[in-house]
């Protein structure tokens, strides 16, 4: 889960990271408000800033600074409701201004590919870091961090000699690193980034802007992680999905999608937008991605089937199953189990391919019940076409 900077803010400063005065607002009253309390600390001047999950805010226009409540009151009117990149802003946050003298970039990430974390930091923040990365990589420092140590003193000092600090510098960066790495460990991150982190006018190390990305897999120990939840922006159907446990993305097209296992779900939304481009035109398009996982049990699919059902948008599902370990007789018995507990609910037509152990057995059973709504089909591609046409057929 992705937090919101006016979160990261919070998690920083509970964690003794250096931060500035901060404070939420949805409509430009309360902005003026929160920069009438916030703005004298920093001789009046506040930073309006877009609360939304996606980079580029500045650039975009979602950070202004405001040198009087009056001038916050307005910039909030101006950015509460402008989309960036594809994200409405319902929210920004009133910050302190900061007197900037340089901006630096630090980082903390799970390495996948080295298997290992990476620190990154540079003198050079504020700027694009992507673009930094690639045209000038010697101006990224990166280092390797050992999970078990994680950053102490000597490993935030090695981060900041070679990202190329002077003494003086670096050594009161090496605190705030340290404070950090905390708040990877003890929140679970798997990604914190600042940027940028700033060196003020007077001197001061402190952290203007966060970004933060908790593992989902560590909820179990870190219950007050559920509160942090954008529950508003939170798609009814994955929230449903996610309510009885399924893996759920919702997508925008019009053919539902079930198959088990993830590699073969995505191969399913592939084959579908393929048949949708070839046979409709591009009307038929994937309307989700579902992984029933291995087992494949009459609730599960019935519970599946029920989700994608509730999607308006659907006019056709296309269950793929490759029976392994789970036999397709069992995954036909579960389909015709799930199809009875929906009983009325099941209203629009189901393409079924079965294929892999004991799949006539499996096709079979599934002839056998001989549903409406239900037809089967051999292949992958032709179940796919089938699906796509249906759908487009009911659009
Ligand atoms: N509290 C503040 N006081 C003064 N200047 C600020 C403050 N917050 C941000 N800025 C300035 O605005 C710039 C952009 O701010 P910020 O990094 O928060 O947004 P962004 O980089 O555009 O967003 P994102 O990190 O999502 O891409 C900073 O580099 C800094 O120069
Ligand atoms: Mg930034």
């Amino acid at each position: 889960m992705d937090l919101f900077e006016y979160q990261a803010r919070d998690m920083f400063e509970k964690h003794g990271v250096p931060v500035l005065a901060g404070a939420t607002a949805d409509t430009p009253e309360a902005a003026r408000d929160a920069a009438e309390e916030i703005g004298p600390k920093s001789g009046g001047v506040t930073v309006v800033k877009a609360q939304v999950k996606t980079g580029g805010r500045g650039k975009a226009g979602g950070v202004k600074v405001a040198k009087s409540a009056d001038e916050a009151e307005q910039h909030a009117a101006a950015i509460l409701g402008m989309d960036i990149k594809g994200h409405t802003v319902h929210r920004v946050m009133i910050a302190q201004g900061a007197r900037i003298a340089e901006e630096y970039y630090f980082s903390i990430l799970l390495d996948r590919a080295n298997r290992s974390l990476l620190a990154m930091c540079s003198k050079e923040g504020g700027m694009e870091i992507e673009q930094l990365a690639v045209e000038r990589p010697e101006a990224l420092a990166k280092v390797e961090v050992d999970a078990n140590t994680g950053i102490d003193e000597a490993k935030a000092q090695e981060i900041v000699d070679q990202a190329g600090f002077d003494a003086e510098t670096g050594a009161k960066i090496v605190p705030v690193l340290q404070k950090l790495w905390t708040v990877y460990r003890d929140e679970d991150a798997t990604l914190v980034e600042v940027n940028p982190l700033v060196k003020t006018e007077d001197g001061e190390i402190v952290a203007l802007d966060g970004k933060v990305t908790l593992d989902g897999n560590a909820d179990f120990r870190q219950p007050h992680h559920a509160e942090l939840e954008d529950k508003a922006s939170t798609d009814p159907l994955e929230a449903q999905a996610k309510e009885l446990d399924l893996n759920y993305v919702k997508l925008d097209g019009n053919v539902g999608i079930i198959g088990n296992g993830a590699g073969l779900v995505m191969s399913t939304l592939d084959v579908v937008a393929y048949a949708g481009e070839d046979y409709t035109g591009g009307v038929a398009k994937p309307a989700n991605f579902l992984d029933i996982g291995g087992g494949a049990s009459a609730e599960v699919m019935a519970n599946g089937l029920h989700v994608i059902l509730g999607d308006e948008q659907v006019k056709s599902v296309f269950v793929n199953v490759f029976g392994g370990i789970t036999a397709c007789d069992a995954v036909a018995n579960g389909i015709v189990k799930a199809l009875e507990m929906l009983g009325d609910e099941e209203t629009k037509p189901l393409v079924v391919r079965l294929d892999g152990n004991n799949v006539e057995e499996g096709r079979r059973i599934l002839a056998e019940a001989n549903h409406p709504l239900v037809s089967i089909e051999d292949t992958m591609d032709g179940a796919a076409r089938k699906a796509a046409e249906l759908a487009a057929a009911a659009n």
